[in-house]
């Protein structure tokens, strides 16, 4: 952070005159009287994902079954039309991507691929703050193992809210096969140096796989350079691909051959699929780790959605995401630090990814405030509100407000009229 910013309203309105990104907030569906800071969790539709999925319509609509076979089988092999969108965005080459199914189930996809235990060598590594699903699927995939998930689950201690990655250097031992880690931590948004980690784990011999799925979009991802052996993501977060669209596997090509975990007849060489045989013919290359038919409809959101991307450019977006985030910080510390509000994570552009976390002993009220007043961030426990300037559709002069209006919620203490219970989606 090292772009002075000024505390003067006219100056966001000067910011977003001289943006080069701002003219794709025409691409998005934005609300009035809104103000949309939960990007980090559902990106907003596009007008370009709403166009791609009434084309899906219409070609069901009009063709039926043929759709599977239209503009040269796009929808059959839609996995790869979308595979070469989405490598530019992670660094990898199309044929190591796969679109397919969700990331929980591609967690268990690439887990169940290369998670083969011996009797020496069968723990997976993980660590104690990552989003909870990685995990219960670790657990799960051991136990389908025959191992009990306490002895053949390793996991490294975070040190408060963050993670020290020497500590995870330090429990790379020779029992250990696997590691599965997220690259930017959902809560407190630290981003882990996935080339450190995954070269650490190459020199002893264990085979890596990584979460991108706070990362993808918000952050610059290099596949080739990171040189893992599996990652997977979500699609519906920076990438705007729609709730629950299809999410990602990458497999490094060096894994080709091996068979998938969960192997399905979409996984099967388009030679031969067809054929509809009782041997499996694996696709060697990522499509062969896809499982069953497309999900054609949340793919097409998807597809509208990596076109923005594209045009903008991943690194243009971190650019602009590092600055307006900046600028939010700025205004936290200046405006609300007197109030009981801190700001959660790490400050070095490298160590953080696309959320700001603010933290505040009220938080889950202070934010179901910030909705009464038309803002839309999120609530993660104990105190954390993940507040998301976004690259694409955010404006420096909603940051501005923002902030005018928390400052405005704990001056005149509005969220202690908010009950405490909480509803069952923050
Ligand atoms: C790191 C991480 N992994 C996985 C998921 C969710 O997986 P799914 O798309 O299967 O619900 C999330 C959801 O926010 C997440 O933050």
């Amino acid at each position: 952070m090292n772009v002075p910013y000024q505390d003067d309203p006219d100056y966001p309105k000067s910011l977003d005159n001289n943006d080069p990104m701002g003219h794709f907030r025409q691409r998005f569906f934005l609300k009035k009287d809104s103000i949309y800071m939960c990007g980090n969790s559902l990106g907003l539709a596009t007008k370009d994902a709403e166009e791609c999925v009434l084309e899906v319509m219409e070609r069901w609509k009009d063709e039926g079954i043929k759709i599977w076979t239209v503009d040269d089988n796009k929808y059959y092999l839609y996995s790869r039309y979308l595979a070469k969108l989405m490598a530019p965005i992670v660094g990898a080459d199309p044929d190591e991507i796969a679109i397919f199914g969700g990331t929980t189930i591609n967690i268990h996809q690439g887990i169940s691929t290369f998670y083969k235990p011996t009797k020496d060598k069968y723990k997976i590594l993980v660590d104690d703050i990552n989003f909870p699903t990685d995990r219960y699927a670790v657990d799960s995939q051991v136990m389908l193992q025959g191992y009990d998930p306490k002895d053949a689950v390793k996991v490294v201690k975070s040190k408060g809210k963050f993670m020290d990655e020497d500590d995870i250097v330090n429990a790379m031992t020779e029992d250990v096969a696997l590691i599965f880690l997220p690259t930017v931590y959902y809560r407190s948004a630290q981003v882990l140096d996935m080339v450190k980690i995954t070269k650490a784990a190459k020199e002893r011999g264990i085979l890596i796989g990584w979460d991108l799925c706070h990362g993808v979009g918000a952050i610059e991802i290099n596949l080739k350079e990171i040189d893992a052996d599996f990652a997977i993501w979500c699609t519906y977060k920076y990438l705007n691909g729609g709730p629950g669209s299809s999410a990602a596997i990458y497999v490094n090509r060096r894994h080709f051959k091996r068979l998938p975990g969960l192997a399905g007849w979409y996984g099967n060489k388009i030679e031969t699929q067809f054929l509809l045989r009782q041997e499996f013919d694996h696709q060697q290359d990522a499509n062969g780790w896809q499982i069953g038919t497309p999900n054609v409809l949340s793919m097409a959101s998807l597809e509208g959605a990596l076109k923005v991307i594209n045009e903008a450019g991943v690194a243009n977006m971190r650019k602009k995401s590092l600055h307006i985030t900046g600028y939010l910080m700025y205004l936290i510390e200046k405006k609300l630090s007197n109030y009981g509000f801190t700001i959660g994570n790490l400050r070095e552009d490298s160590k953080r990814g696309g959320h700001v976390c603010l933290e505040h002993d009220e938080g889950y009220r202070i934010s179901i405030a910030m909705k009464k007043r038309g803002i839309v961030p999120d609530f993660r426990d104990p105190n954390v509100i993940r507040v998301t300037p976004t690259a694409l559709y955010t404006s420096y002069e909603e940051v501005y407000r923002v902030v005018e209006i928390l400052l405005d919620i704990v001056r005149t203490e509005s969220y202690k009229e908010i009950n405490k219970n909480r509803n069952y989606v923050v």
